[in-house]
């Protein structure tokens, strides 16, 4: 029987350490980075890298965060400090990949941010500096990841994935620069497969729905509001639900890793250039004639 099919046994009990299947590792022996892995989307994702038996390096800038993440799961996972618009800290990044493990397979930029401009919507009050930001870590960071870890993966194949958005795919879903940026990702993400498919690399991206990360939370957090803590994710999670188009589920950072599993994994071996949207539906249609 293929390793990857063989039941799991390390992890004891009925299910794998932080919720793998309990049948078999999908990324067993791959390599790892997962930018902005220090909470969030990022840290979920990182979790289920390493439940699924790939040596993850988180890449982020809260420090802190990042390295209690890594501690939590070491050996297997470790942290680099790094700012994703910066050429410098991603060139030292993957060289780390490269020296420590011998090599990167999967390259998960998760790394974003929404903007100030989320609580100043209207075009008539856009800020070409807070454009700049989101634009620099959103889009340049992408970009630049692209190119660093493509140079690593250029011989031997690998898998890049972003996290772009909802936004990305219509308009009405975010702040205008953040919208921009993540319709940017979409794109690059499509031009970067076009040109990498030669080489055995595959290039995707991920657009979630509203999650409720510190990231949706705070947006959503009234001016001079308190951290809520428990109860505001829970508020905001309401929110989302009602905006929602499936019913009876919650959208929450691990359904988006288990999406990031599927794509880094041989599962989708033949699939690039592709926005997998995990949204329940809400930007497949609206209901004009209200089905
Ligand atoms: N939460 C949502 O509803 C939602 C929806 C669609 C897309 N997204 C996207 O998902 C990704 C993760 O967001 P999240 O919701 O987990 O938010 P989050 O704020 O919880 O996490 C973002 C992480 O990125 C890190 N980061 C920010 N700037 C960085 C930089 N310059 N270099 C390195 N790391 C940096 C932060 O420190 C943090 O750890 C983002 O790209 C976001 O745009 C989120």
């Amino acid at each position: 029987m293929p390793a990857q099919l063989m039941p799991e046994i390390s992890f004891g009990g009925g299910h794998g350490r932080d919720g793998a299947s309990p049948f078999y590792k999908r990324l067993e022996g791959k390599v790892a980075i997962v930018t902005g892995g220090a909470r969030g989307i990022g840290e979920a994702t990182v979790r289920l890298f390493a439940a699924h038996g790939a040596k993850v390096i988180i890449a982020d800038v809260e420090d802190k965060l990042g390295i209690s993440v890594a501690e939590s799961l070491a050996p297997h996972v470790t942290y680099v400090h790094c700012d994703v618009a910066s050429e410098v800290d991603i060139r030292n990044l993957i060289t780390a990949a490269v020296t420590d493990h011998g090599g990167l397979d999967i390259y998960f930029s998760n790394a974003g941010i929404l903007g100030d401009q989320a609580r100043h919507k209207s075009i008539l009050d856009f800020d070409a500096d807070e454009f700049d930001e989101v634009m620099r870590v959103n889009v340049r960071g992408a970009a630049l990841g692209m190119k660093h870890a493509a140079g690593a993966m250029i011989r031997r194949g690998g898998c890049i994935i972003s996290t772009a958005s909802v936004a990305g795919v219509m308009g009405g879903l975010g702040p205008h620069a953040y919208t921009a940026s993540k319709h940017a990702v979409v794109g690059l993400t499509k031009n970067a497969a076009c040109e990498l498919g030669k080489y055995g690399i595959r290039v995707n991206c991920i657009s979630p729905f509203g999650v409720a990360t510190r990231m949706l939370v705070a947006a959503w957090r009234g001016e001079g509001e308190e951290d809520g803590g428990a109860e505001e994710v829970e508020r905001v999670e309401e929110m989302v639900r009602r905006m929602g188009n499936l019913k009876g589920e919650t959208l929450r950072a691990k359904d988006i890793a288990e999406a990031a599993v599927f794509l880094a994994s041989d599962e989708s071996k033949y699939i690039s250039g592709h926005n997998l949207v995990v949204d329940g539906g809400v930007t497949a249609a609206q209901n004009c004639v209200g089905l």
